[in-house]
């Protein structure tokens, strides 16, 4: 189906950037993809786009996903949604890495390539090698008529409206909820009850609105911001669901301030990285308040007794102890189920890279050395 082209979407209006209006246009963007498709009678998906019946859906034994750069770290919450949600075996790669590894591709595998842009060369080279070999891949693509959407066996659009800025924002928050939808889709035709399906379709239909709670608090992260700014390198720690929350927030961070940004799961630490922890290097730390809370908490203590300063991401249920006084930033973000806490927790990421870039005086929209779309190998 062919989009209107509105040509305010190509203006950044009022805002400094293409990235600030981007930021802020999430709720409604979130609210675009989720349209339709909630089946809150049955708490399911409704993804006719999939080309896949139930029968279909059922016989998926893996899922394999398949994006670049930050496509890829949302393949990571993705994987994670469907191996809780569905039980079915799922990872994501690097789409760039993929063919050259001469990968074993079977028939009862789903294949996801996700890409805003739909032009993404590595992730669109990755579809052709799946199905030369007979692979089936459905696409999470927000352009419509893109080269990825052409190639697709079906899919899903992102309905996120053009992005103009290279630091990708809304269309990344549309694919976690694209990949939300999906899995309670493939748990409900397996053993995900009726009853849970409803709870996690409530809690997709929160977000909108939550989302729009995080940006409200804008002006807090601001001050956060220009404090890590100053930082030449910076660490991005989260474990499990967080880290590749951790890695996002990290990727969006080092775009568009140049400073070195490196994720590492809080659970790595002292197996290396915690040589580095300084007085200098402030780490920016993923703690939603769920089974590994009280493991991330102590993490923190490590980091805190070797003079690091600390920027906490977090619920606010959770008790830092004596850690409260200390940290230079705490952000709670409000709670939703626990499997759809990753987006929450990204949305602040997003906005601190925003604020720390502006404080350089960087270009927000055209970072050195980028591009929006990678077409080239
Ligand atoms: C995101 O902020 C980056 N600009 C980049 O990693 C991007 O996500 C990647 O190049 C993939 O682009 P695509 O989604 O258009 O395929």
């Amino acid at each position: 189906k062919e989009v209107d082209i509105d040509p305010e979407a190509y203006d950044a209006g009022e805002h400094d950037s293409f990235m600030h209006k981007e930021l802020l246009e999430q709720p409604a963007c979130a609210e675009a993809v989720l349209r339709g498709r909630l089946d809150e009678r049955f708490g399911t998906g409704h993804l006719g786009g999939l080309n896949l019946d139930a029968r279909e859906l059922r016989a998926i034994r893996r899922v394999k996903i398949l994006g670049c750069g930050s496509a890829y770290y949302v393949g990571q919450m993705g994987a994670s949604l469907i191996e809780e949600l569905a039980r079915i075996p799922a990872d994501a790669e690097a789409a760039s890495e993929f063919r050259y590894r001469n990968p074993i591709v079977e028939p009862d595998t789903l294949y996801v390539a996700v890409s805003q842009s739909g032009e993404t060369i590595d992730t669109l080279l990755a579809v052709q090698e799946i199905q030369r070999k007979g692979g089936r891949v459905i696409g999470l693509v927000n352009v419509v008529g893109s080269a990825i959407a052409r190639q697709v066996d079906g899919g899903i659009y992102l309905h996120s409206g053009p992005e103009v800025a290279v630091a990708s924002t809304k269309a990344l928050t549309n694919m976690f909820l694209a990949f939300g939808m999906l899995a309670v889709q493939l748990g409900r035709v397996r053993d995900l009850s009726i009853a849970d399906g409803k709870r996690l379709i409530a809690g997709l239909t929160r977000i909108p609105e939550q989302i729009d709670q995080v940006l409200a608090t804008e002006a807090d992260l601001a001050l956060v911001a220009k404090r890590l700014a100053e930082a030449e390198s910076l660490f991005f720690i989260g474990r499990v669901r967080g880290f590749p929350v951790a890695r996002e927030g990290a990727q969006k961070f080092k775009e568009i301030t140049y400073r070195h940004a490196e994720a590492y799961q809080t659970s790595e630490l002292k197996h290396g990285p915690l040589a580095l922890i300084s007085p200098e290097v402030p780490t920016v730390a993923i703690v939603p308040d769920d089974e590994l809370v009280e493991r991330n908490v102590a993490a923190l203590h490590e980091i805190a007794a070797r003079g690091g300063p600390l920027v906490v991401i977090t619920h606010e249920s959770v008790d830092l102890g004596d850690l409260e006084g200390i940290v230079a930033g705490r952000i709670d973000v409000p709670r939703n189920e626990r499997e759809l806490d990753p987006i929450l927790l990204t949305i602040p990421l997003q906005v601190l890279a925003y604020h720390a870039a502006l404080e350089l005086g960087h270009d927000i929209d055209k970072p050195r050395n980028l591009a929006k779309s990678v077409t080239v190998e």
